[in-house]
């Protein structure tokens, strides 16, 4: 029996020799050659004003919080169907989360539900673009201007992902990215900050160097530098820019193969799915999914835990994500009980995901599918 992973970290090209670049160039810690390589190349690509690497999605997410000056008593509206740094982010500066439903069709925040969830307290919405596939944009920005809230796009999973021909990620006043090692591009752990309101450009470079003006001293613009603002230490060193950088550099490769994986799920499972309730993702027509999961939705959380161990009794790791948050202890502890959210509480129970990852072979794929289509419903 051939073991297959759900995710398998992976190098695609030049990430040991830029590794080795980054010691000789004797700059190890952050801001090195690669930080900025990887920035030029995030600007560039997506077209956003200023990219900044982060140690991680979460800590882009913190920085968001800080430079959004979140306070005590705001509240920040969030998808209940999201990882808990989406929210926890927010929460460490004092605020309410507010927990909004997600569309049955993409689990994206359902934007209908939008306005009745604000308040004169409401400082931001954080939509989360789930599985890649963008949220509805056009309406989240329209009523976020109309009550002059700021939009945080958690594009986690999104990178190069598009709403209406538009990269993910360029919409909200900011947007978080992950270099997680399950995402598309990866560092092991890693982020980036997207800055697209040129006014929280220069605060942004300030929190991310513990509150201190470096990044202004070392362009020379200061003197010295010194404390300025809060912040923290949120800059990764730059051996893991310079492993991302490598993996930046085969963008072509990895989002095509990871394309033609999803494509061969899709293909192999779809009339399978149909006959047996099992429901696959939705892709609207005014998107381009960033393919960065696959999965599926089972008929109940009973079928959904039986096929987990069925694959895994084959050597087949498949997973389940996210629970409801508005049901963790902390989600109840701000109030919320079960009924709040529905959808998200029977999606929660339905999902798994596929293994997915940059060394997948189509053999693995086989060997899921082959499975999969022999499972027994009853
Ligand atoms: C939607 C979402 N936001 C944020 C994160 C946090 O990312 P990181 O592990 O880079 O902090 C994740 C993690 O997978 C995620 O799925």
């Amino acid at each position: 029996m051939i073991k297959v992973d759900f995710n398998r970290p992976t190098t695609v090209g030049n990430e040991f020799e830029y590794m080795k670049q980054a010691i000789a160039n004797a700059q190890i810690s952050g801001d090195g050659a690669f930080t900025k390589r990887c920035h030029a190349f995030l600007e560039s690509e997506l077209g956003v004003k200023k990219a900044l690497l982060t140690t991680s999605c979460t800590h882009a997410l913190e920085m968001s919080a800080i430079l959004l000056g979140i306070q005590p008593g705001d509240e920040v509206i969030i998808p209940d169907f999201t990882f808990v740094s989406t929210v926890n982010a927010f929460v460490l500066r004092g605020a309410r989360p507010v927990f909004v439903d997600i569309h049955p069709d993409t689990l994206n925040l359902d934007e209908t539900k939008l306005e009745a969830a604000i308040t004169p307290r409401t400082k931001a919405i954080v939509p989360v673009h789930y599985a890649g596939v963008g949220c509805e944009m056009d309406s989240i920005l329209e009523i976020a201007r109309q009550h002059n809230i700021a939009v945080v796009e958690d594009n986690a999973h999104g990178l190069f992902g598009k709403y209406k021909g538009r990269y993910l990620g360029t919409f909200g006043s900011m947007a978080t990215q992950s270099f997680h090692e399950t995402k598309n591009f990866s560092c092991g752990e890693g982020g980036a900050l997207l800055i697209n309101d040129p006014a929280l450009a220069e605060r942004a470079e300030i929190v991310r160097e513990k509150g201190t003006n470096r990044s202004r001293f070392f362009r020379g613009q200061v003197d010295k530098y010194t404390w300025v603002d809060i912040g923290s230490s949120y800059l990764p060193s730059d051996i893991l820019a310079a492993f991302l950088y490598a993996q930046f550099e085969q963008r072509e490769r990895i989002q095509s193969h990871r394309k033609n994986v999803w494509n061969m799920y899709q293909a192999a499972l779809s009339g399978w799915a149909e006959k047996n309730g099992v429901r696959l993702a939705y892709i609207p027509e005014d998107r381009e999914q960033a393919y960065h999961m696959f999965y599926m939705l089972l008929p109940n959380l009973d079928l959904r835990q039986k096929l987990i161990m069925y694959l895994r009794e084959r050597g087949i790791y498949s997973v389940f994500h996210y629970l409801p948050l508005h049901l963790s202890d902390m989600g109840k502890g701000f109030g919320y009980s079960v009924g709040d959210c529905p959808v998200t509480e029977r999606i929660s129970d339905q999902l798994i995901r596929l293994p997915f990852h940059n060394e997948l072979t189509s053999a693995n794929q086989e060997q899921v599918i082959d499975a999969i289509t022999k499972f027994q419903f009853s």
